[in-house]
């Protein structure tokens, strides 16, 4: 497993001053177009969902980048999955969360029939940067009923501390 995470870690793209002057920016894209690390990839998130998570029934993944994993994870555990997605992309019966980014605010939003009474829901994204769109997520989760048992992200950047705004197991596969 460490060996995989080495390889995916050194084709991730860092882009600095993207999008702001300051920020150095980690691209998950850049990792993907690589054939091992996508399978790399593959393989240790399903390992270690299937290790911490077993219990997981539905997996919820955040636009856009989360997206990539859910499905994939989903399959393999043989459980559905779920969107978080920003405003105004969603058709029918919604529930909204706001929540706030490194600058300004933005809006979550999920189907609200998407997940059961009491189901035990695990959340994924590629990156925990602040923390505010994992803690919105699992928010949202809750207000749909759901029973957030924890979250998995491929890549967390360390000193922002986003890990200090959230009140559930998270696992991250690399560190910045
Ligand atoms: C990025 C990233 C995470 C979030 C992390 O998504 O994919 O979802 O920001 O930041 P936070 O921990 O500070 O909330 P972005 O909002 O850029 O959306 P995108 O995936 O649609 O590009
Ligand atoms: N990479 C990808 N998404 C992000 C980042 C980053 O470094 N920071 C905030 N969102």
């Amino acid at each position: 497993t460490n060996e995989k995470l080495e390889y995916i870690k050194s084709k991730i793209g860092t882009f600095p001053d993207f999008p702001k002057k300051g920020i150095v920016f980690r691209d998950i894209f850049t990792a993907l177009r690589d054939p091992t690390a996508c399978r790399y990839l593959k393989e240790v998130l399903v390992q270690e969902v299937k290790q911490r998570y077993p219990n997981a029934e539905i997996i919820v993944g955040l636009e856009s980048r989360g997206f990539l994993f859910n499905l994939l994870i989903a399959t393999e555990l043989g459980i559905g999955c779920a969107p978080v997605r920003k405003k105004g992309k969603l058709p029918g019966d919604l529930i909204s969360v706001e929540y706030v980014l490194e600058y300004g605010k933005d809006i979550f939003e999920m189907q609200a029939n998407a997940i059961k009474p009491g189901q035990k829901v695990i959340i994924v994204d590629d990156l925990l940067a602040t923390g505010g769109s994992l803690k919105a997520a699992i928010e949202l989760v809750r207000k749909a009923g759901g029973d957030v048992i924890g979250g998995i992200v491929v890549m967390e950047l360390k000193d922002l501390r986003g890990r200090d705004k959230i009140d559930c197991d998270v696992h991250t596969l690399i560190k910045y």
